[in-house]
């Protein structure tokens, strides 16, 4: 059986990886704009003001601790990325323009949640900000591209990390429902397919991107990733009742994962680590806390509110279809990490795998174990909202020979038709991450492209802008054009 006609091919990006326009238009700052870039050798930081008004600035990294009394903010004379992005603000027209060329179904983006409300806690949303989305959907209209959008894509109003303490006080939770109330009565009818939070599983990984929080240790980052998992939950409700047509997901970074050896000692540590991902989707999928996680609460001395009524809460607020970026497989080894409990220090390299520039394990045979994996499950149809390879590409004659990028592309879209033609997963789509050039999300660069379309510019915000397409935008074309026949 071949692919479905309805497949919804296409791309994925995010507001702050590409938008720009940081501060026009009555945008607030968001977390992502004060968090200067980065490269494979320099961690991103993020840039504060000190109570005392001196600055100071701190690596992003799971357990950051900004100082008592820490602002966050950005200044003059660092650079941040998201500041100006590639500019999608100014060249959306154009840029869905191509994207249509390619023959797009889907374009997943995600809403500055700072460009509706300011603050995160404002009393009225701002018009010019809900005006700019509108304006994006009806060009996407115009060429019946299927918008997908990211309610929070590490784009939280910086305002509630510096006055609220972000996801960690549950106040947030009634911002985060105003702003889906608000967007989806402003969107209705224009936009069917959500995803609540991306990546969520990041929260113990990056806490500042997934759950702007100032201070984070491990009972900080299960109490955020709690009241991500309520604030998820009546927002599906909520869009629900606003339009049963609408479809809301959730969003996990997958990978398959293997243990080094048949000693079952890696196959535990590998069910282990299995474990820590399939949490989050087993809360949003589900609707409530799996054993195996209230045990290692209770002896790791966590808390977290599940109340009668918050359980009833997770209940009735289970995600429609399970979105999951996939790029790469892990594997873990118990004799590297010398105990298997320890499942953060025992990645080792896989001798059967290539590698990415950026320290990816490229694995396209991954991709069908996780669609599998997640299908049995779960069995609610699943969506690969990113997929990709990150590499360095040379502009050459007005265009880039990335033979590397249809090649991991290729291998991907071959084990997803299997996983969907010869196993029977049900999946809606497959969209390519970063479908045109923009920044990177771990290291703040632009040399780390993804692209279908290369955008002239470069880590330090130097280029033109203009935009050429590479030699996978045609192969991708015809792609979409033969439902995944011609590869
Ligand atoms: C995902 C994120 O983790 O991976 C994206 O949802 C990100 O925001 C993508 O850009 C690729 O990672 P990176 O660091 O190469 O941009």
């Amino acid at each position: 059986m071949a692919l479905s006609k309805d497949f919804l091919w296409g791309g994925a990006t995010a507001a702050n990886q590409l938008e720009g326009g940081y501060n026009l238009d009555g945008k607030g700052l968001s977390t992502a704009d004060v968090i200067c870039a980065g490269n494979l050798q320099t961690k991103r930081q993020i840039t504060y003001h000190n109570a005392d008004g001196t600055r100071g600035s701190q690596e992003i990294m799971p357990y950051h601790d900004l100082p008592d009394g820490a602002t966050c903010d950005c200044f003059d004379d660092y650079y941040y990325p998201s500041h100006d992005g590639i500019d999608f603000y100014h060249h959306y027209k154009e840029d869905i323009k191509l994207l249509a060329k390619m023959g797009f179904k889907c374009f997943r983006m995600s809403i500055n949640w700072s460009r509706i409300f300011p603050n995160g806690d404002d009393d009225n949303p701002n018009e010019a900000g809900l005006k700019f989305y509108d304006d994006i959907f009806d060009e996407l209209k115009k060429y019946h591209i299927e918008p997908m959008v990211t309610i929070c894509h590490y784009e939280n109003p910086v305002n509630l990390a510096n006055k609220y303490g972000g996801w960690i006080n549950e106040k947030v939770i009634d911002f985060y429902l105003k702003y889906c109330k608000t967007i989806f009565t402003r969107y209705k009818g224009k936009v069917k397919y959500w995803i609540t939070f991306n990546e969520i599983n990041i929260m113990n990984v990056v806490p500042f991107y997934s759950g702007a929080l100032l201070k984070a240790d491990q009972q900080s980052c299960a109490t955020a990733v709690f009241n991500q998992f309520i604030a998820s939950a009546k927002a599906v409700k909520l869009a629900h009742q606003i339009d049963p047509n609408n479809k809301v997901g959730m969003m996990i970074a997958h990978g398959a994962i293997y243990g080094e050896t048949c000693n079952p000692d890696d196959q535990v540590l590998a069910m282990l680590k299995e474990r820590d991902r399939k949490f989050f989707s087993d809360v949003m999928a589900r609707g409530y806390y799996p054993a195996y996680k209230l045990k290692e609460y209770q002896r790791e001395g966590i808390t977290i509110d599940l109340t009668e009524e918050n359980k009833q809460i997770l209940k009735q607020g289970c995600i429609d279809f399970i979105g999951f970026s996939y790029y790469d497989s892990m594997t873990v080894s118990a004799t590297a990490s010398g105990s298997i409990s320890n499942v953060i220090s025992s990645t080792v390299k896989n001798p059967y795998l290539q590698m990415s520039a950026w320290g990816k394990e490229i694995d396209s045979q991954g991709l069908r174990i996780v669609l599998n994996d997640l299908y049995d499950r779960y069995q609610k149809p699943l969506f690969i909202v990113e997929n990709g390879l990150g590499a360095q590409d040379e502009l050459i004659n007005n265009t880039v020979e990335d033979d590397y990028r249809i090649d991991y592309l290729r291998k991907h879209i071959i084990e997803m038709k299997k996983a969907v033609e010869e196993d029977g997963v049900e999946l809606l789509g497959y969209l390519v991450w970063g479908c045109i050039d923009l920044v990177s999300a771990v290291t703040g660069e632009m040399k780390k492209r993804y692209g279908f379309i290369y955008v002239d510019r470069d880590n330090y915000g130097n280029g033109s802008l203009k935009r050429f397409c590479k030699k996978s935008f045609k192969w991708y074309q015809q792609v979409i054009a033969s439902n995944g026949e011609i590869l």
